[in-house]
């Protein structure tokens, strides 16, 4: 219960999917007219009108450097994140993560026996210069430069140029996650990193779990340019293909604009909920607990004083119905006591004055 609590963490709400139009899409795909549909071949990277969404979107939105031949569809970063460890990670490699960062990815890495190197973060995202520091070769190096996981700081611009340019010295890959680039509520989202690569070392890995979950469930990577036939190989082995209309319903969704206005609708409807949660904790708390200034993603960063301890500030959240999770599982060394990652995206602005009052209240406040 406890794993599944964490891996649907963050979620978009519900109620701001847009459902009326995701039928009027999968009505479509069932309709089986488009000759496309049924001269359909299986393809182990997906279909490819949605290999050609993506890639459009990807170029539009996030300068990706791009062709559809590289863009794998998967059923979620998860299942990227395994296919590629499985063929890049030998036993015993070294892999540079971000520390705290993405519980998923080291999780996986450490499945196919990688030695785990974490690396600081700061105001700025990984700090880079460490990987100088580290005597023995490094295969990979994950990051989420455009929202890190769980702080929100973009990486900066000096950073990325220091990171690839390291990755070329080094021949290294470069896994880039861009999860919940999307969700930037006061600066502009920063293009790829992918996009500044010129020496094809990374690998760049997305999904719609963000925007969204449930109704759509893919992710996606694409791939340098000198990967793509191994790994057009490699996951022949284990699909050659998967749901068709689904992949129909979403290609024609971002073709048609859907999914660019459902991001711009909700950008602005989950950036009121943030703030009206910082309103309501700020009150409620005032100096006893620390909010993380990054105005991104879904939740707020947030550290408790010394006078709480950690159960009893889950229970008195759990009891209170507030969305709140240790960031423990993000560390791999040096874990921050009290440190928290509060979800505001399934909060309605109306209540949660309400919400954040009881769960004080429960804390004796
Ligand atoms: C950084 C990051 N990448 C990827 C994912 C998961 O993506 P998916 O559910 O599509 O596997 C998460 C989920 O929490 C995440 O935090």
């Amino acid at each position: 219960v406890e794993l599944f609590a964490e891996l649907n963490y963050g979620a978009p709400t519900v109620d701001q999917l847009p459902l009326t139009r995701w039928k009027e899409m999968l009505y479509r795909a069932t309709r089986y007219q488009d000759g496309n549909m049924l001269a359909y071949h299986s393809d182990p990277f997906g279909y490819m009108p949605l290999r050609e969404a993506i890639c459009n979107y990807l170029i539009r939105s996030r300068s990706v450097n791009c062709t559809p031949d590289r863009v794998a569809i998967f059923s979620g970063a998860q299942g990227a994140l395994d296919l590629m460890g499985r063929l890049l990670i030998d036993n015993g490699d070294a892999v540079a993560l971000e520390n705290p960062g993405f519980p998923g990815a080291r999780r996986s890495m450490l499945t196919h026996g990688a030695e785990i190197i974490p690396i600081p973060v700061d105001g700025q995202g990984m700090i880079v210069e460490h990987l100088e520091s580290i005597n023995q070769r490094v295969k990979l190096v994950y990051v989420t430069p455009s929202h890190h996981d769980p702080t929100g700081v973009v990486l900066s611009l000096p950073r990325r140029i220091a990171l690839l340019d390291w990755a070329a010295r080094t021949d290294s890959f470069i896994f880039e996650d861009d999860y919940d680039s999307e969700y930037r509520y006061g600066d502009k989202p920063m293009p790829s990193l992918q996009g500044l690569d010129e020496h094809d070392c990374t690998i760049y890995l997305s999904t719609f779990w963000k925007v969204l979950y449930p109704v759509v469930r893919i992710g996606f990577i694409v791939l340098p340019r000198r990967m793509v036939r191994l790994v057009g190989r490699a996951k022949a082995l284990i699909e050659r293909d998967f749901p068709l209309l689904e992949q129909k319903a979403l290609a024609d969704f971002i073709e048609e604009g859907h999914l660019e206005r459902h991001i711009k609708r909700t950008r602005v409807f989950y950036a009121k909920r943030r703030a009206a949660l910082v309103q309501a904790v700020t009150k409620q708390f005032g100096k006893r607990i620390y909010i993380s200034p990054v105005t991104a993603g879904m939740h707020l960063l947030v550290r408790f004083g010394e006078e709480f301890e950690e159960e009893q500030v889950l229970t008195a959240a759990r009891t209170a119905e507030v969305s709140l999770v240790s960031t423990s599982h993000h560390y791999v060394v040096n874990s921050r006591q009290r440190e928290y990652l509060m979800g505001f995206a399934h909060l309605p602005e109306e209540s949660i004055h309400e919400t954040v009052q009881k769960f004080a209240a429960n804390l004796g406040l």
